[in-house]
């Protein structure tokens, strides 16, 4: 989603405004702009397409030369990705500019009394409007204006705002929509993001709802909506800059696969100690565990995903009944729920709009929420009543892999816990799965190591029209992530099926030579499995199977198989999505496709 960056301070603000906008260049976008006070006016550059026609329009930033700028990265909602609605947008004095990243939901309304009122538009977007009701009610007084505007406008927003008549600050607010404020001893930063100022700074303000930060350049200055200064304290970035780089590998995705076993080991030497699970920062009591009856699991995509698994793993381990839920679908559908119930709200970015909304609202209906989380600071993990953090570090490639594997984690831990609380598993059982989960790490870096055997197989169907993923049980979970990893990467069509729910429709899809990855993992579910995976061959399809260690029979039935480390059943998705990952991600580099940012996706989706 878009990405906003703004800078004051004794540097020239375009380079470091340029240098952080590529460093949030994963969010996903489709045009840039850049706003920069040169001392006696505004100037807008803006560029349809990737931020290298920005850096190369303005020279890298020297043709925008001053100490005060705001820029942006656009993912068009409202109006086609074009340079005229690329962000800033002016007022049309060009005396304000504004950057956003949200949805104005009452634009049109708010639009039509703008231009009842004189004010000309000359964009298709929502934020324009913004624009022009800046300029209706400054009055001298930014903040007053900005106070005024946010009480107007419904929806989510995160702007960054710079007026001419006053060229020593930029004033920054926020609902719904992320935005951090960073500080260090030469200026102050705004981003939509940590790693796009951590090259700067690692001192970050992280700004609640309809908070207005104001940014001098040696001076900091929160207010309320009512306009009172607020007393704000800063958090301390503590993983290093080099997190968020590429570190020699090709994709950022490449990377992150790779650091799957140190991602899985690290959560887990945070979280047993002594034969035992402890996540220190899950305020959750015995008590608290013991009283839930029922959980509703609420994300979106592959975080639903590993919500998927979780319900099984929940259910199997602790016997409390599990929904899972799409966030989008859970908001509007109003579910039976009472207060035994917890949700757990999953996110790697903490700012998914429809996961916060669904969060937002069973909050407000006194249902407690736990959110797993991998954006430290996020509004998740701020907002929620308890807070599980997954250690995955920062994730930059749109297509999630680490940040993935650390809520599977996150959950099976989390389902171990209630178990033990509630008396499902005795201690035995319970010491058995803790060694099945220290072995992962090391499981999957064997899995990792295989990737050029893999690769090969790929590279076999970058000419692949359909390709379908099919399992039983947590199977059928693996699948539901193997299949979107795959399609979202490479355009390929995928679709994941229960495998049992093949003869319903989806069989008539197979041709000749039709990719079918199979996914066989759940003992009590193989045989059943295979008798589906033979159906499909038996009409064309060429059988991709991933199963356990062991199941040598497989190779009679499957044209191709992948072997995964012996492991608790419960834990087997950690393991067979790794060769998945490696496949979507080889076909996607076999086809030459854009991996780390792939067409029309978002890393941070935050609009609904
Ligand atoms: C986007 C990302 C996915 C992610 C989903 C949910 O679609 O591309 O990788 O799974 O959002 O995001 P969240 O941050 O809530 O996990």
């Amino acid at each position: 989603m878009c990405g906003i960056v703004g800078y004051i301070g004794e540097g020239q603000a375009a380079p470091i405004i340029l240098d952080g906008l590529a460093k949030l260049e994963y969010r996903g976008y489709d045009s840039a702009g850049i706003a920069v006070y040169d001392g006696e006016q505004i100037r807008i550059k803006k560029s349809v397409g990737r931020l290298k026609i920005l850096v190369e329009l303005t020279h890298n930033g020297e043709m925008l030369p001053g100490n005060l700028g705001i820029g942006h990265t656009r993912w068009a909602t409202h109006g086609a990705p074009t340079d005229v609605n690329s962000h800033p947008h002016y007022n049309a004095k060009e005396t304000i500019a504004v950057v956003h990243n949200g949805i104005i939901e009452n634009y049109i309304k708010l639009r039509n009394k703008m231009e009842s009122k004189g004010y000309k538009f000359v964009s298709d977007t929502d934020t324009e409007v913004l624009a022009h009701l800046l300029d209706y009610y400054y009055k001298g007084n930014p903040l007053e204006a900005i106070t005024k505007v946010m009480h107007r406008v419904e929806g989510s927003y995160a702007l960054g705002v710079v007026f001419a008549e006053h060229p020593d600050r930029i004033f920054a607010v926020r609902k719904a929509s992320p935005l951090i404020v960073g500080q260090n001893s030469e200026g102050c930063f705004i981003a939509s993001d940590v790693p796009a100022i951590l090259k700067y700074t690692r001192t970050v303000y992280f700004m609640e709802n309809q908070e207005v930060a104001c940014l001098q350049k040696n001076k900091l200055t929160f207010y309320s909506a009512d306009e009172e200064v607020l007393h704000k304290e800063p958090v301390t970035i503590e993983w290093d800059a080099q997190a968020a780089e590429k570190g020699g590998y090709e994709h950022y995705m490449l990377k992150e696969m790779y650091e799957q076993p140190k991602v899985l080991e690290e959560t887990l030497r945070k979280c047993i100690s002594h034969g035992d699970i402890r996540i220190d920062e899950l305020k959750m009591s015995e008590s608290d565990f013991r009283s839930i009856n029922k959980i509703y699991i609420v994300a979106c995509g592959s975080s639903y995903h590993a919500g998927v698994t979780g319900k099984y793993v929940i259910e199997n381990i602790a016997r409390v009944s599990v929904e899972v839920d799409l966030a989008s679908e859970f908001r509007y559908r109003n579910p039976i729920i009472d207060d035994k119930s917890l949700v757990i709200v999953i996110s790697q970015s903490g700012e998914t709009a429809d996961s916060l909304a669904a969060m937002a609202d069973m909050r407000a209906k006194g249902i407690k929420v736990t959110g797993i989380v991998n954006v430290v600071g996020s509004s998740i993990a701020r907002d929620a009543d308890y807070i599980m953090y997954t250690w995955a570090g920062p994730e930059i490639a749109v297509a999630t892999t680490k940040a993935y594997s650390a809520q599977l984690m996150a959950l099976y831990l989390f389902a171990m816990k209630l178990g033990k609380a509630k008396g499902t598993i005795d201690s035995e059982v319970f010491s058995g799965m803790l060694e099945d989960l220290k072995l992962l790490p090391q499981q999957v870096e064997f899995l990792l190591s295989n990737r050029s055997k893999i690769q090969k197989f790929a590279n076999r169907y970058i000419g692949a029209k359909s390709i379908f993923f099919i399992g039983r049980g947590i199977d059928y979970a693996i699948s539901l992530e193997g299949s979107l990893k795959l399609k979202e990467i490479s355009y390929i069509h995928s679709e994941a099926y229960a495998a049992g729910e093949l003869k319903h429709g989806t069989i008539s899809l197979i041709e000749e030579g039709t990719l079918v990855a199979c996914v066989a993992t759940q003992e009590h579910l193989y045989k059943k499995t295979i008798s589906n995976m033979v159906e499909v061959k038996a009409r064309g399809a060429f059988v991709l199977a991933v199963t356990n260690e062991g199941n040598y029979d497989m190779e009679k039935e499957a044209d191709y198989v992948i072997y995964i480390p012996k492991t608790n059943p419960y834990f087997a998705n950690t393991l067979a999505i790794i060769p998945l990952q490696l496949f979507g991600y080889y076909v996607a580099v076999g086809k030459g496709c854009d991996v780390d940012k792939p067409r029309n996706l978002a890393k941070s989706v935050t609009v609904e």
